[in-house]
């Protein structure tokens, strides 16, 4: 067993670096991944020996249990470059949490936190020159956990993989977004694992989100799945909708992401003095909200997306185009978590984390 304290990570690093092949001012998200990538194996009930090695392509079995049961988990986050020089995570407890209790509904294992923190700090290490500084560059981080074992048997296995990869980001969404409220699908349901950041859950939603796009709509705003008469978050997004000087957004639940973003944004609304209401927001709510003029904004709210300002959104034969507004909340609470990540502003939370 690797001793968790004094464990060193095995390092091989790659011949030569790709990065001189990348156009930093033109990235496709996710497109393309540094140098290299960290992992850890999990066989006979324990972690193996974490290790860093060139970013390459994994060999698993056909029968690999995640290629046929989908048992697979993830998270999303991001690393920062000052003006300094210096590297910053943001709030990466979260991340560290979340992919464990998404690994524990999914029967997979927990993953060591120093396993988590010291491999993604070593791999930041290595691949630093990929985190370029400047407001609108980032990091952007892949942990996920995979089940290896190869058995076509329904039940959870007894071998997984952890990685860490990585790839240079803008935002995820460039422009402001039109969405569809749901009204036939669901995302996920009472007693599901839409809390989790499970893989299932993105690929379920290819299909409608493919006929929304069709519409010329390109993200759905998922409601829930009884009634879809309440609105619940966009599935790489959560969601905010502001009435009047309120933001109003829907609280967690096991059907809903426990977004880092958007817990982050409810408490700088707070210190900004923004009215957020964390409730059950209802289609008819916002759709009068529109109708009345009060209607003011909706953002989307992720690691990836950043804040994403939705422009237009559909339900029922009806379609309501947003006001253009002045001094936009999803611009100022945007400027003011994006300066506490680049190390711009006062971390008065102690949100930041920094990469030695
Ligand atoms: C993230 O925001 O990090 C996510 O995981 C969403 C994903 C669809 C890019």
């Amino acid at each position: 067993m690797t001793n968790l304290d004094t464990f060193k990570i095995d390092i091989s690093k790659a011949k030569q670096s790709k990065i001189e092949q990348v156009d930093f001012d033109n990235l496709a998200f996710g497109r393309v991944f540094t140098d290299h990538m960290f992992v850890c194996d999990f066989v006979d009930g324990v972690w193996q020996q974490p290790k860093i090695m060139p970013y390459q392509t994994l060999t698993i079995e056909p029968s690999a249990r995640v290629l046929h049961y989908g048992q697979a988990v993830f998270e999303g986050m991001k690393a920062y470059k000052d003006v300094q020089g210096k590297v910053w995570l943001f709030r990466p407890d979260q991340n560290f949490n979340r992919i464990n209790k998404s690994a524990a509904r999914l029967a997979m294992p927990e993953f060591p936190q120093t396993f988590f923190f010291k491999g993604l700090e070593e791999l930041l290490k290595i691949d630093h020159q990929w985190i370029k500084s400047g407001i609108g560059n980032s990091l952007y981080l892949r942990p996920f956990v995979i089940a290896t074992e190869p058995a076509i048997a329904a039940s959870p296995a007894n071998a997984y993989k952890f990685m860490i990869i990585c790839s240079p980001a803008k935002a995820y969404y460039t422009g402001k977004v039109r969405v569809l409220f749901a009204e036939k699908y669901s995302r996920s349901a009472n007693g599901g694992v839409g809390f989790a950041k499970a893989a299932g859950n993105y690929a379920a939603q290819f299909y409608p989100t493919s006929l929304a796009q069709k519409e010329g709509f390109q993200q759905v705003i998922w409601t829930d799945a009884n009634t879809h008469e309440n609105l619940e978050e966009a599935g790489t997004m959560n969601t905010f909708f502001r009435v009047n000087d309120t933001l109003l957004t829907a609280p967690i639940s096991d059907r809903i992401l426990d977004g880092v973003t958007r817990k982050s944004l409810i408490q700088l609304a707070e210190d900004l003095n923004i009215k957020c209401e964390v409730r059950t927001v209802t289609v008819n709510e916002i759709k009068t909200a529109a109708r009345n003029g009060e209607l003011k904004e909706i953002f989307g709210a992720g690691t990836a997306a950043v804040i994403s300002p939705i422009e237009a959104f559909k339900h029922g034969d009806e379609v309501f185009e947003l006001p253009e507004v002045k001094d936009s909340y999803a611009d100022l609470l945007k400027t003011s978590m994006l300066n506490i990540q680049h190390n711009l502003a006062e971390d008065k939370h102690g949100w930041r984390y920094e990469v030695k």
